[in-house]
């Protein structure tokens, strides 16, 4: 038999079977289905698996060389074929990695960048980084979106900003009314912008930068910007053939993704939040689990159990969406940061070497932070028709000093697991109070939610999501899908100006350009 087949026939037994019932035959079920991992305590034992389902989902990972999918990611091979590149962001925070890329060290390439971040962190801190009329920079705007954006605003938001860091915002979207309402906050002339983007050509970022350069020349008069303007990116030359001046721009490597790129100088802007020191602290953080995910067996090794878990109930349980719910709120970008980590990564239908998928590839990412959630979605994760597994994320001890606050936190995070899993199934009761229960999660829990446990957190959400890639058959660091948007909003901006384009658009398209540019 298959093992596809082996898997199915195992399904169709497990799901007569009750996870409340395994943890009340084995009290050891917690200690058996839990591993610390560096800073990171990962508890999966919530889940609808036994010790003959995690067999087969490791006989099923080696039909699919996942240890040898791991070893080519850490040797630097190309893993991304449609783009001809390895993926090297885990390099950026690997002291000891010795790959050369066309003869120069990555190592040397992360010092020296790590180096130039250090330099403008220090001078914005130390007040030396003057605008043009003299006066010291009091904030920072970073313009970038997706993987530019959201994996630096994370770490800003979710770590604790310096007392002498100046005020960090972003600006991501191509809706102007994010220009109105940052602009009344700011003073051009202590106002510097760093510019994110990989490709340096990307539409939103272009049209943002441009507003910010016109706005500040139009305060500065004929006073020089340079000071005011730090180009991010993987391509210096768009960025001097645009308004930068070349000792202005930070370069990072192409061979880092862009929703893998917050490990870069992409992050700057986090690190004039947070300090350099708690930014070293991230990397190092994230290395713990890139060591990890390297040298552990795969019947050990937490990111690959949980992307076979994930797999196991795509394929054989219908799970069509995947909940994150920190119960800690410096975490509440990360569901929307881990949508585009796992969605961009993972949302595919064409294999590799254009092979057909059998299955699933990622499922929908939702989330929010806990216990808001609970008052948002938790209803259908309870006693909806659908199969949700559910990701928890909690700190042991809060950056707060309101102990009530935290022991109720707390609570509800420990409370809605358990109910998922026990559900209520007492017949006394009416059938609309009934809760089913046999329902997944699994339980992240950092001793505090350092800069170093961030860094791991972060580390084995990529890891699973290239284990993933893997068990689909797919490549996890392209993104072709989002081009055809691009070119066709391309073409309606020009169709505004030709008559000929616009009539051969789609009658829908035709009348929807009528109503909004009328
Ligand atoms: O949306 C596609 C995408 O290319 C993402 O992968 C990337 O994070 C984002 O656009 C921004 O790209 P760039 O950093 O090149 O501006």
């Amino acid at each position: 038999m298959n093992i596809r087949n082996g898997l199915q026939l195992h399904a169709d037994d497990i799901k007569r079977q009750s996870m409340a019932k395994w943890f009340q035959n084995n009290p050891e079920r917690a200690e058996q289905l839990s591993k610390q991992v560096g800073p990171l305590y990962f508890d999966y034992s919530k889940n609808l698996i036994t010790d003959e389902t995690l067999a087969l989902l490791t006989a099923y990972a080696e039909s699919q060389k996942l240890e040898q999918s791991i070893e080519k990611l850490f040797a630097g091979d190309i893993v991304n074929p449609t783009e001809q590149r390895p993926a090297l962001h885990w390099a950026l925070r690997s002291p000891d990695c010795e790959l050369e890329i066309s003869g120069a060290s990555i190592n040397e390439q992360c010092k020296e960048s790590l180096e130039q971040m250090s330099q403008v962190v220090s001078a914005l801190h130390n007040k030396t980084h003057l605008g043009y009329d003299g006066q010291a920079i009091t904030d920072v705007v970073n313009i970038g979106i997706g993987g530019s954006h959201l994996g630096p605003e994370l770490i800003s938001s979710a770590l604790p900003t310096l007392p002498d860091a100046p005020k960090c915002h972003f600006i991501a979207n191509i809706d102007g009314q994010e220009l109105v309402d940052l602009k009344n906050k700011l003073n051009p002339a202590t106002t510097l912008f760093i510019v994110v983007s990989k490709s340096f050509t990307t539409q939103e970022t272009q049209l943002n930068a441009n507003w910010a350069y016109d706005w500040l020349k139009q305060a500065a008069k004929d006073k020089p910007l340079d000071k005011h303007f730090i180009a991010v990116t993987a391509n210096p030359i768009a960025a001097k053939e645009s308004f930068f001046k070349p000792h202005r721009i930070v370069e990072f490597g192409s061979w880092v993704g862009g929703r893998y790129s917050l490990w870069s100088s992409a992050g700057l802007i986090s690190a004039i939040a947070i300090g350099m020191e708690s930014f070293k602290e991230l990397l190092s953080g994230a290395n713990v689990m890139d060591v990890h995910f390297k040298t552990t067996q795969l019947t050990e090794n937490m990111p690959v159990i949980l992307a076979l878990i994930d797999w196991w109930y795509e394929t054989y349980f219908d799970a069509q969406s995947h909940a994150v719910v920190p119960y800690h709120q410096s975490l509440i970008g990360l569901p929307r940061y881990l949508q585009q980590l796992i969605m961009e990564s993972n949302g595919k239908s064409v294999g590799l070497q254009s092979k057909e998928i059998i299955g699933h590839t990622a499922p929908t990412i939702f989330g929010d932070v806990g216990s808001n959630s609970q008052h948002s979605f938790h209803q259908l994760l309870h006693q909806g028709t659908r199969f949700i597994p559910v990701d928890f994320i909690i700190a042991a001890k809060s950056n707060h000093p309101y102990i009530q606050h935290d022991n109720w936190l707390k609570a509800h995070c420990l409370a809605q697991s358990q109910a998922l899993m026990l559900g209520q199934n007492d017949s006394s009761i009416p059938s609309y109070k009934q809760l089913p229960g046999n329902r997944p999660s699994i339980t992240i829990v950092a001793n505090t939610m350092s800069p170093e446990a961030l860094g791991a957190l972060i580390a084995f959400y990529e890891h699973r999501v290239y284990a993933s890639s893997i068990l689909y058959g797919i490549d996890a660091f392209d993104q072709w899908g989002v081009e055809l948007g691009k070119h066709t909003a391309k073409k309606i901006i020009s169709a505004l100006k030709s008559e000929e384009d616009f009539t051969q658009m789609d009658s829908s398209t035709q009348k929807l350009i009528k109503k909004l540019y009328a």
